[in-house]
């Protein structure tokens, strides 16, 4: 696995500090600022003749991409700008009309996600303890189940293959929420028969903001009418009709304008990500936070994450005294990670991340919580 430290060099962000936030915001590849001056010389150089060169294809493009990793046929992917929106997409394909108006998910899905459906009051949010109590909740006035195949909290993997099969058997949708999971631990959406999947870019997949994705199973894709919709999901957008009739696949899911930039920077991380291929960095990844839970074991600090290798997402949790003053402390000596709410610290190294710098973490941890030096920024707060 060393010949995965050789891919260091082309994270600048890891020669000047200890990077393991990566379930959060992943190293930026040096290729991303490189493919954003090539997007910023075809706008100075082409134009609007760029739209024709490329542009106007990139969410479907880039879509394809994304596609590879997640085991989606091409044309079934397609690029916005982050989980809220794909997810809004998807509830508009529903009317929550009579008896079937119930949002089934677990109470540790992803704010945004929670919050999306609790907006709306023509829905009766089921909000449930785990990944096992969602099967046992979803019934027949089950419209969709938004779930997470890995918890943003304590990167614990969900059980998500009984959830979606009782929720075809009550003629529910499930939406799957990877955004922990896409380029850190395998999946493979077709496999799954999962109905819709979404993500976004900033974590594993090191392809930066704006570019969030939404994955239709094909044959929904056919069938199903977004009412949230622009001119980009039209049959014939350039013919700009009065009426609208919906594109074929999976681009009927688009709105207006794509986020050009962002979708010019995300394609330098998932270029390494295929590169590498997801499933050796989970057995990186697999090997890394084993080393770090048999650090945190050793130093007698409390593990807030799985520890069987079968849960364990890519980030390792650690519960500390006042764990924001524990990590505004790490952040001033050098390593870069955060903390959550009556959680406790995050970690979470990438392929690109050596033993040593793990080693080195658990040492520095150890001694701010031994040393009581977190007690020295008692105004931290959340955020990031
Ligand atoms: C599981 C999960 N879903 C969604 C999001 C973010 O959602 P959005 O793309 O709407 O910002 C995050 C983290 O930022 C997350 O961890």
């Amino acid at each position: 696995m060393d010949e995965l430290l050789a891919y260091r060099d082309r994270f600048p962000i890891l020669q000047d500090c200890v990077y393991l936030i990566n379930h959060s915001l992943a190293a930026m590849p040096a290729a991303a600022e490189a493919r954003l001056l090539e997007y910023a010389r075809m706008w100075r150089e082409r134009g609007i003749r760029a739209w024709g060169e490329g542009w106007w294809e990139l969410p479907v493009t880039v879509g394809d991409q994304i596609g590879r990793i997640i085991g989606a046929p091409p044309g079934s992917t397609v690029m916005h700008q982050n989980v809220t929106v794909a997810e809004e997409i998807v509830l508009s394909c529903f009317r929550a009309t009579g008896a079937r108006n119930r949002i089934v998910y677990e109470e540790a899905n992803f704010p945004s996600v929670r919050y999306l459906y609790q907006a709306k009051p023509d829905l009766e949010v089921v909000a449930v303890e785990n990944d096992e109590a969602i099967t046992a909740a979803i019934d027949e006035r089950t419209l969709l189940v938004p779930i997470s195949h890995v918890l943003f909290k304590n990167a614990e993997i969900q059980d998500v293959v009984p959830i979606i099969e009782r929720a075809h058997e009550a003629g529910a949708h499930v939406v799957l929420d990877c955004y922990q999971s896409a380029g850190v631990v395998p999946f493979d959406v077709t496999a799954l028969d999962v109905d819709f999947a979404v993500g976004g870019s900033v974590k594993w997949l090191c392809g930066g903001p704006g570019a969030g994705w939404l994955y239709v199973r094909p044959d929904l894709a056919e069938r199903l009418e977004p009412t949230f919709v622009g001119w980009q999901g039209h049959a014939r957008p350039f013919a700009f009709e009065p009426e609208l009739e919906y594109a074929a696949g999976a681009r009927r899911f688009l709105t207006g304008t794509p986020n050009v930039p962002a979708l010019y920077a995300a394609t330098a991380g998932y270029d390494v990500i295929e590169e590498v291929g997801v499933e050796r960095i989970r057995e990186r990844s697999l090997a890394l936070t084993q080393l770090l839970i048999d650090e945190l074991d050793a130093a007698g600090l409390e593990l807030g994450s799985p520890r069987e290798p079968a849960r364990r997402g890519g980030t390792v949790l650690v519960r500390t005294p006042d764990a924001a003053g524990v990590h505004r402390e790490l952040g001033e000596r050098g390593i870069i990670c955060d903390f959550r709410p009556d959680a406790g610290v995050r970690i979470g190294p990438h392929f690109y991340n050596s033993e040593d710098e793990l080693r080195q973490t658990v040492a520095q941890l150890a001694d701010i919580v031994e040393s009581g030096a977190y007690a020295r920024h008692r105004d931290a707060v959340a955020r990031f």
